[in-house]
């Protein structure tokens, strides 16, 4: 099978991005053809500072090698490095039903935030994003639930496109996991919401790549319900119930294992184990991360090689596309 994802380069990368997300990246390397850009276009959709998002990109990039990816059994890129995105990205906006577009969860959502007016990238997002998928001929993307309508949509993009030219795309499947096992990590502050990278309030979300400090602190501040039962119940106790997740994903024990350990002790115990579990789990992405930081070069060597690569692939879809909406070659 061929496997893509993407993650967008700015802010740090979260738990929820990590075992909603990368960690089955890494697991997948081994037994698949994996590619990984680094949506750098995608960043662009929000008011972006020139100078820290080319950091970002690179820093994503470290965070992804320290999270396990293997750049020797992986491709991984930066998309704008590869053309054909855009180009692709293009073709497929001239297809895409603004209707469709205009009902997307993120566009609305964002919009809303946004202070200064939303730009016509935010709406057609979801374009360049399916152009990331379909140009590659992938056959699953391993996503968090947040990306599945994304994902849908695609799937619409090719289902039109070859309707309408004659066959050319595969229609990819969105491969997410169940929400116990990391699907959609919520917010620490706010747990109806997911826990994100955008969310103005940096309590909400705790990331591996933090200091133990910073990671200690988010996990013992985070919002729990009333009582004090460690109970597994979204609807009833989604705080706990997150937290409950993010135990059993780190730990490896089951939520019901968890549940009867802490019976009757009330929730400051339970976090301070949390937290600690945190700590130890993370720090190995720490350290590997910090190494990263002084090889800067060979990051930069590897991207490029990933550029080539990833190009290399992209070819022939893009040459079948131009033939088929009639661009003059
Ligand atoms: P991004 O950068 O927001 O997130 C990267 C990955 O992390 C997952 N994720 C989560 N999973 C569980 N719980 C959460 N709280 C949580 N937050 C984020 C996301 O689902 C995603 O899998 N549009 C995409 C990037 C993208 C892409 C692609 C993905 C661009 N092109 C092609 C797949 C294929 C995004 O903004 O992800």
């Amino acid at each position: 099978m061929r496997i893509l994802s993407g993650i967008q380069p700015t802010g740090i990368m979260h738990l929820g991005n990590y075992l909603g997300a990368v960690r089955r990246w890494k697991d997948m390397q081994t037994k698949h053809e994996c590619l990984f850009p680094v949506v750098d276009l995608h960043a662009l959709t929000v008011p972006q500072n020139p100078k820290e998002l080319r950091k970002a990109t690179l820093n994503k990039v470290m965070e992804l090698i320290a999270s396990g990816l293997d750049p020797e059994r992986c491709t991984l890129f930066v998309q704008s490095h590869v053309k054909e995105h855009t180009e692709l990205a293009w073709i497929l906006q001239t297809i895409a039903p603004l209707g469709e577009l205009e009902r997307m969860t993120q566009y609305k959502e964002k919009g809303k935030t946004q202070k200064s007016g939303v730009n016509a990238g935010l709406l057609t997002y979801p374009a360049l994003m399916a152009s990331d998928i379909l140009l590659y001929q992938t056959d699953a993307v391993p996503v968090g639930k947040d990306q599945v309508q994304h994902l849908e949509f695609t799937r619409t993009m090719a289902r039109k496109f070859n309707s309408t030219f004659g066959q050319t795309f595969k229609e990819p499947a969105a491969l997410v996991s169940s929400e116990k096992e990391g699907a959609k990590i919520m917010s620490l502050v706010d747990p109806k919401k997911k826990m994100s990278k955008s969310d103005p309030n940096p309590k909400g979300r705790v990331s591996p790549f933090e200091d133990p400090e910073h990671i200690r602190r988010n996990i013992m501040g985070a919002t729990t319900d009333a009582g004090k039962e460690i109970r597994y119940s979204p609807a009833k106790k989604p705080g706990v119930s997150n937290l409950l997740v993010l135990h059993s994903l780190m730990s490896g024990e089951s939520i019901a294992s968890i549940e009867k350990r802490f019976k009757g002790k009330g929730y400051a115990p339970f976090k301070r184990e949390l937290a600690e579990l945190a700590v130890s789990f993370s720090e190995p992405l720490r350290k590997k991360k910090r190494e990263l930081e002084r090889r800067e070069a060979y990051i930069q060597e590897l991207l490029k090689r990933g550029a080539r690569k990833a190009r290399s692939l992209a070819e022939p879809t893009i040459e079948e596309v131009r033939e088929r909406v009639g661009l003059l070659s």
